[in-house]
């Protein structure tokens, strides 16, 4: 339920009934329990801009404000918040009611929309490496968390398969002979060796030349040979994708060759706006208050980057009929984004109502703060950091009692994939993220196994319970009050989430609901025999929620649950 949005109403319609005009009531959560639930701070602006007293403005108010629903009580503070109480039947009602909903109470979009979400766009000549992961998780969770509101999204995996450097792979490829597709499995290694060959023998790197202009001009042999070449490649990324759970398949790929057609005609239409200029040979854009100009041809006529985007952007918009594009790259790309954004609004490629959303990530770090490499210096492969996650997770619970080693086996990729997974996306996404194996594996803290912990807890309290529960909720005390609120903010929270493309807000959120649950449970026995049905019933109702709030919350992050840990 949209919680705030109820508080919101009920403040609005008091101002009415004061007769004190206002143009929007937002209420914020309140930061401390004694502040009661929320909190409205918008009493003093408005006092500024109407020259009254704030706390007497505030007073004004107080006695329009309803208290037969959905708050229970309403007190000045301060310089002049008002600070909200909830009524715990109220939010009882509002927990039992989520209980009974398939969605947990969380509505779809009243106006869905068409969402483009790009994300992962590994380059084919490379093998993926950690700077793609952030990509691939945090898009994954974006996408997942758009649909699940209700819209209409479209993953697009923009991979890297245009380029000069094909031209040298595939006379490598083709000089290996049928051998070739086994030295691919390691494609850093091929293009290391390939990049030898070509700078050593120089009817080679003739060779990758002529190449070059074959695959451009259409060669027929040629094509194929880097079509294999692509079809191997990508095959690696989808092993990564299978491994951490990842929802894009085949028909997600468009690959920048897929704009290669419309490149001519970007050309041609930016000609025909009047937004090109030759500058030492090149066709530049050149934007207002900007020195340095978008180049989208090069003097040798090749194409770049910032045209395919182009592209792809138009084709997006006008093709897919997306009203929301989201790009998940690094925030290294943020200028070359800003650009292309630019060009393609005041080119009317796309049209100003299309929202264009650049979701930059920071660099992953390790814990001395460098950038994230192998001992040797090398760029960490994918694969094998999440073959280690397995093996570490493995490591963190191989001492638990009565886990079939099957089980553990399965139990390992769980948490082992959901702690990488969870540590990427519980960080504001903007900042560089250190990556840290003991602090992910934790089962303390603001970790996916604390969080898969909570819930595999509340499962054994109903396998211990073994009977059907009644679905009444009594809020008895203060920490059960706080569990109950907290309940109810779901909804909000995941839309906030989707409006800033932030997980973050997820995780903080479980995170704060697993540690209210812990606190709530250890307070509050549930299955102990003292206490009386009708609470037990309240509290096992409380449990519940709680678990699938966070089994849902996981779910859109991509991280799976289990029943016992
Ligand atoms: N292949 C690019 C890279 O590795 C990422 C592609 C992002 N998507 C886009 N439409 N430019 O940097």
């Amino acid at each position: 339920m949209k919680l705030k949005s109820e508080i919101n109403c009920i403040i609005k319609e008091a101002f009415q009934k004061a007769g004190i005009e206002i143009q929007t009531v937002m209420v914020t959560e309140a930061t401390k329990p004694e502040f009661g639930d929320f909190q409205f701070n918008g009493i003093m602006a408005l006092a500024k801009t109407l020259k009254q007293n704030p706390r007497e403005l505030a007073q004004k108010l107080l006695p329009h404000i309803d208290l037969t629903g959905a708050i229970a009580k309403a007190e000045v503070a301060g310089p002049g918040f008002i600070n909200v109480w909830l009524h715990p039947s109220w939010v009882a009602r509002k927990c039992e009611e989520a209980l009974q909903d398939k969605r947990l109470g969380v509505a779809k979009h009243e106006n869905p929309i068409k969402v483009v979400v790009d994300y992962s766009g590994p380059n084919m000549a490379k093998q993926m490496h950690v700077g793609h992961l952030r990509s691939t998780i945090i898009g994954d969770t974006v996408a997942n968390l758009l649909v699940y509101l209700g819209d209409e999204v479209i993953r697009q995996n923009h991979i890297g398969d245009w380029g000069t450097q094909f031209g040298m792979l595939i006379a490598y490829l083709e000089e290996q002979g049928s051998s070739g597709s086994g030295s691919l499995k390691d494609l850093e290694q091929f293009y290391k060796e390939a990049k030898v060959r070509f700078d050593t023998d120089i009817s080679f790197a003739n060779k990758a030349r002529e190449y070059v202009v074959k695959i451009q001009s259409g060669d027929q042999h040629c094509l194929n040979l880097w079509q294999k070449f692509i079809d191997i490649s990508l095959g690696h990324c989808e092993d990564v994708y299978g491994k951490l759970c990842i929802k894009l398949t085949r028909e997600d790929v468009k690959a920048e060759s897929f704009y290669n057609e419309d490149l001519p005609n970007v050309i041609e239409d930016l000609i025909a706006q009047g937004l090109l200029k030759e500058s030492d040979g090149a066709q530049c854009v050149f934007l207002e208050g900007e020195e340095i100009p978008v180049i989208v041809q090069k003097g040798d006529g090749g194409y770049l980057y910032a045209t395919t985007d182009l592209a792809a952007l138009r084709y997006r918009a006008n093709v897919l009929g997306a009203k929301r594009i989201c790009y998940v790259v690094d925030a290294r790309q943020s200028e070359h984004f800003r650009q292309v954004f630019t060009v393609a609004k005041e080119s009317g490629f796309v049209s100003k109502e299309v929202r264009l959303e650049h979701v930059a990530f920071g660099t992953m770090m390790d814990k001395s703060g460098r950038p994230f490499k192998t001992r040797d210096g090398g760029t960490v492969k994918l694969v094998d950091l999440l073959d280690e996650a397995v093996i570490r997770a493995k490591e963190s619970i191989k001492d638990k009692e009565n886990l079939e080693p099957e089980e553990l086996e399965n139990l390992a990729k769980i948490i082992g994939i959901g702690a990488v997974k969870y540590a990427d996306l519980s960080i504001n996404r903007e900042s560089n993220y250190v990556f840290d194996w003991d602090k992910m594996l934790s089962f303390e803290g603001n970790t996916s196994l604390y969080m898969q912990y909570a819930y595999a807890r509340i499962q054994s309290i109903f396998r211990r319970f073994g009977k059907e529960i009644k679905r009444r909720i009594v809020i008895g005390d203060e920490i059960e009050h706080r569990l109950g609120v907290m309940l109810l903010r779901f909804e909000d929270m995941l839309y906030r989430a989707a409006e800033d493309t932030a997980p973050h807000h997820i995780t903080g959120y479980l995170y704060e609901l697993a540690a209210l649950f812990t606190r709530f449970y250890e307070q509050n026995p549930i299955l102990k025999e003292e206490v009386c049905e009708e609470t037990q019933m309240s509290r096992l109702a409380l449990a519940q929620l709680t678990g699938r709030t966070i089994k849902e919350g996981l779910d859109i992050l991509g991280i799976e649950v289990v029943d016992k840990i």
